[in-house]
């Protein structure tokens, strides 16, 4: 996928249907480290250096200290997670593709930190800006996840377990980063673009992977359901909504000390990003994720694990 006609990350990873075996290592070499990351090591373009309001103190600077650093290590959990994958994979296809899913998590922990690093954070702020949110909300969520990958050495429970508990509920926020802060930090938008592509990838193979199982294996469904269902209450009780919520409230201050740079930009078609409030915002990736979930169980023809 090329990174100019690449589909957007909801409307991506909701229609495109990709597979492991179009996924192999094969593909990823060219689409990936020749293809999208060409020139872009850092996940943007080298060119973009960081702009003077993200560089002063203030409450936009900290909104994305926050983001990132609680992004960064929920990629690098996932890296570390998805490992397990790649060992108990049950065919050639899969385990290249997860394979090359550990690679990316691994680059996309990377960069979020790196672009931190750039806008002249310490080494020591993706460890310390979110600790709370991390200890509060990714802890838990990788407890769950170990336990179904490591533990239980489940392939397709890991699989759904990334696809539509884990990266399936974070994509949403992802595509609301990425169009926020377009105008008022490049290369972090870039960075998510880039981020988001895999994403696709990673979402659509990761369905059509689950898919595939319980077409062979109907006596897996109450299973791999009754996983779900599990998994999607632990996001009803862990407070990412207050983390949001706060990091929104932060940008929002930002935004209004900075509508000068952001100008009439719109964040979704008829909608200037400098006349959205936090709360709709969220609502937004809220909305977002609702689908997104709907649309991949359905899919996979799991619609029932929502009920
Ligand atoms: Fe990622
Ligand atoms: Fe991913």
């Amino acid at each position: 996928m090329n990174r100019d006609d690449a589909p957007g990350l909801l409307d991506g990873a909701m229609n495109l249907e990709m597979t492991a075996e179009e996924c192999d290592l094969r593909y990823w070499l060219q689409a990936v480290p020749q293809g999208t990351l060409r020139g872009r090591p850092d996940g943007h373009d080298p060119a973009l250096t960081p702009p003077d309001h993200m560089l002063t103190p203030g409450p936009l600077r900290d909104a994305i200290a926050q983001e990132y650093a609680f992004r960064s290590l929920a990629e690098d959990k996932a890296a570390r997670a998805l490992a397990y994958l790649v060992a108990i994979a049950p065919t050639t296809p899969t385990m290249e593709f997860y394979a090359t899913q550990v690679l990316d998590e691994a680059r996309h922990a990377m960069v979020f930190r790196n672009h931190l690093t750039a806008l002249g954070f310490p080494p020591e702020t993706p460890h310390t800006a979110a600790a709370t949110d991390v200890r509060a909300i990714l802890d838990p969520l990788e407890e769950f996840g170990l336990e179904v990958m490591r533990d239980n050495a489940d392939f397709v429970g890991g699989v759904v377990t990334m696809a539509i508990i884990l990266e399936g509920a974070l994509a949403p926020a992802a595509e609301l980063s990425e169009r926020k802060w377009r105008p008022l930090d490049p290369a972090a938008a870039e960075i998510d673009r880039g981020a988001g592509i895999d994403e696709i990838r990673h979402l659509t193979v990761g369905a059509a992977i689950a898919k595939q199982h319980l077409a062979e294996h109907p006596s897996d469904r109450d299973r791999v359901a009754s996983l779900i269902a599990a998994g999607m209450r632990m996001w009803t009780v862990l407070p990412v909504h207050d983390m949001v919520r706060r990091r929104e409230l932060l940008f929002q201050r930002g935004l209004q000390e900075h509508a000068e740079v952001v100008g009439d930009y719109e964040v979704w078609p008829g909608r200037r990003l400098v006349d959205t409030t936090a709360e709709e915002r969220q609502a937004m990736a809220d909305q977002w994720s609702a689908e997104m979930r709907e649309s991949r169980l359905a899919y996979i023809g799991l619609e029932e694990a929502l009920s």
